[in-house]
């Protein structure tokens, strides 16, 4: 068991050290974190974890997956692929403009290569832009790559077929030996950055946020700063589309109207 005390400790250090703050994340997922990464690494204290975040400066950077809780999926919730293909990406690319989409939390990739894959599926993949931050470098190398095991591929089947029924995975992989790689074409209108949605700002405006399963991993305080920033983020008549665990605080409601509540997805009201 780790105290509340020994929680904010850790977390204040670490956010003296690397300037990283966790003070506003919620609070049993961090000890859930916390005592993952202490299993993983045999140890039997905090006080040999303290040790290693805070001295290896590569120790910390892998941890902090183990923290953030990198889960993933292609075709995610693949009713929210099919609203996004049938009613919300034609409504704004019927104004004649080319469609910007930011994923703020897009752990190793495959949100965002689900989203090239329906964008080419409505001729739209050249023409868009999307912008795909995290805060785990780790998981951000790894979605540039591209790079997926075929065990994972395996698991992600069932969400495709839902959305794709009959159509085979390799015509959007290339396989290897014991690992697949998207196709190049779902990765040239990426830009992947690192990005702290906790304290970094977004100078960019989009026509579609998803941030989803993100917003669960904090307290109020910060729930109140994200969807601030994500609503700047917006353009005037944008959506937004958060995780089926996430749930919009009362705060949120002032900002964003339900467009459909199966999905999650919202419609920004402008200030
Ligand atoms: C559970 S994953 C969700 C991935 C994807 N959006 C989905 O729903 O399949 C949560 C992601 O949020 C990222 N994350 C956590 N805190 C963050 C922060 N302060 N800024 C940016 N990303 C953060 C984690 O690194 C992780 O990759």
């Amino acid at each position: 068991m780790i105290s509340d005390e020994e929680l904010t400790a850790l977390m204040q250090a670490i956010n003296n050290r690397y300037g990283l703050d966790f003070t506003n994340y919620e609070r049993s997922s961090l000890k859930r974190g916390i005592v993952r990464l202490m299993l993983k690494h045999n140890m039997e204290s905090i006080i040999e974890l303290w040790s290693s975040v805070l001295k290896d400066n590569e120790f910390f950077i892998n941890a902090i997956d183990d923290l953030l809780v990198n889960l993933t999926e292609l075709f995610r919730n693949p009713d929210v692929w099919i609203n996004l293909r049938d009613k919300v990406i034609p409504e704004i690319t019927k104004k004649n403009r080319s469609i910007k989409i930011w994923h703020a939390g897009c752990s190793t990739g495959e949100e965002v290569y689900t989203m090239n894959i329906v964008l080419e599926k409505l001729n739209l993949l050249n023409s868009a832009r999307l912008t795909a931050t995290d805060l785990s470098k780790t998981a951000l190398n790894k979605a540039k790559k591209g790079h997926y095991s075929l065990l994972t591929l395996k698991q992600y089947l069932v969400p495709f077929l839902k959305f794709f029924p009959g159509r085979d995975m390799a015509d959007y992989f290339d396989y290897h030996d014991k690992y697949a790689n998207i196709k190049p074409r779902y990765t040239t209108n990426v830009f992947f950055r690192n990005h702290n949605l906790v304290t970094d700002s977004m100078d960019d405006k989009f026509d579609i946020i998803l941030c989803r399963n993100v917003m669960i991993y904090f307290d109020d305080v910060l729930k109140k700063r994200v969807l601030d920033l994500l609503h700047g983020a917006l353009k005037d008549d944008g959506f937004l589309v958060i995780g089926y665990y996430d749930i919009m605080p009362e705060y949120g409601k002032s900002k964003f109207s339900i467009y459909d509540v199966k999905t999650r997805i919202y419609k920004k009201i402008p200030s």
